[in-house]
């Protein structure tokens, strides 16, 4: 008996080779699913799905029959705003657990290293000073984190576990609360959530409503001295607004992992602002592993025409 036909995608970015970095070239591991680089396409019009990262303005336009674009990473934006997606081609995203516990990792580092003061007794080392900061209760510092989808209900565990004060701002009251959090719902919830915290942790998936949610309405509002933690995208940052704050000292500084154009041009200010602390973006990463089994998981519903368990809301923007 003829084995049954494959399904076939796409694969697209302007930024990556997708193929070798995430291994999905599946051979014979995977039959009924050929995932091609753009340049080993023949017949453009068997082309079902596209699994994507960054994809360029033109992308899809070679491709009439996709139904469904993956991004292999948590965010969904450039999918969502992409000028070629049809608005019925289905968007799946990869829920990786790892990624998630990176991202709490990251989150409490830097919670720890701006709490801690180990800035400063880097600088004490260098003299060979003995001087030890004042030590406070975690409880006292009050966190607010921004966000509570996979990666921001990690960071909330993570630092209630540290015994932080956590105050969160979410779109829906979490099934499963963790005891002594403060969770804020509804439509003002994040400028709720941030009154009088110390940090503020930035989680959103980025939508036409949290795009420049980081602006000076949200500074006023946050304890005198508060230091921002931006994990989220740069696009909800509004960096004017930032430096006002950090001049008024209403921010004392921020850690900033994500921004408007990456990589951050060398002619940014913010390279040298010494108010901030700055990573290329790594706060977070999908699994290769995770992100090949998740693309051939999405590709395989999509061929049986079951629901594709990794699709996002196109409402809800994530
Ligand atoms: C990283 O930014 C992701 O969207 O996974």
């Amino acid at each position: 008996m003829a084995a049954a036909e494959p399904i076939y995608g796409v694969l697209l970015s302007d930024a990556m080779d997708l193929k070798s970095y995430y291994s999905l070239d599946f051979g014979d591991a995977a039959p009924d699913v050929r995932l091609l680089n753009p340049d080993e396409v023949t017949n453009p019009d068997l082309i079902r799905f596209a699994v994507c990262w960054l994809p360029g303005p033109a992308a899809f336009s070679p491709y009439p029959n996709i139904e469904m674009a993956m991004s292999v990473g948590a965010g969904v934006d450039a999918l969502l705003k992409h000028p070629g997606l049809n608005k019925d081609v289905a968007i799946c995203r990869v829920r990786d657990p790892n990624q998630a516990d990176l991202m709490a990792g990251y989150a409490v580092h830097e919670v720890v290293h701006v709490e801690r003061g180990f800035a400063r007794m880097q600088q004490s080392q260098a003299k060979a000073e003995w001087a030890p900061p004042a030590i406070r209760p975690p409880r006292d510092l009050k966190v607010a984190v921004l966000g509570h989808g996979s990666m921001g209900a990690s960071v909330v565990k993570a630092l209630a576990a540290c015994g932080f004060s956590v105050s969160v701002a979410c779109r829906r009251a979490p099934t499963d609360p963790v005891e002594g959090v403060d969770y804020f719902t509804g439509n003002d919830s994040v400028l709720k959530s941030v009154v009088g915290q110390d940090v503020v942790i930035n989680v959103l998936p980025l939508t036409d409503e949290t795009e420049n949610v980081l602006d000076a309405d949200l500074f006023a509002k946050v304890a005198m001295g508060a230091w921002l933690i931006q994990i989220g995208r740069g696009e909800h940052l509004v960096e004017d607004d930032l430096v006002a704050a950090l001049d008024s000292g209403q921010l004392s500084g921020a850690t900033l992992d994500v921004f408007r154009t990456e990589p951050l041009p060398s002619d940014h200010p913010f390279w040298a602002d010494p108010r901030l602390r700055i990573t290329p973006h790594i706060a977070s990463d999908t699994t290769p592993r995770i992100v090949a089994e998740q693309a051939l998981q999405s590709a395989r519903e999509l061929h049986r025409g079951q629901p594709l368990s990794l699709a996002i809301s196109r409402g809800q923007g994530y």
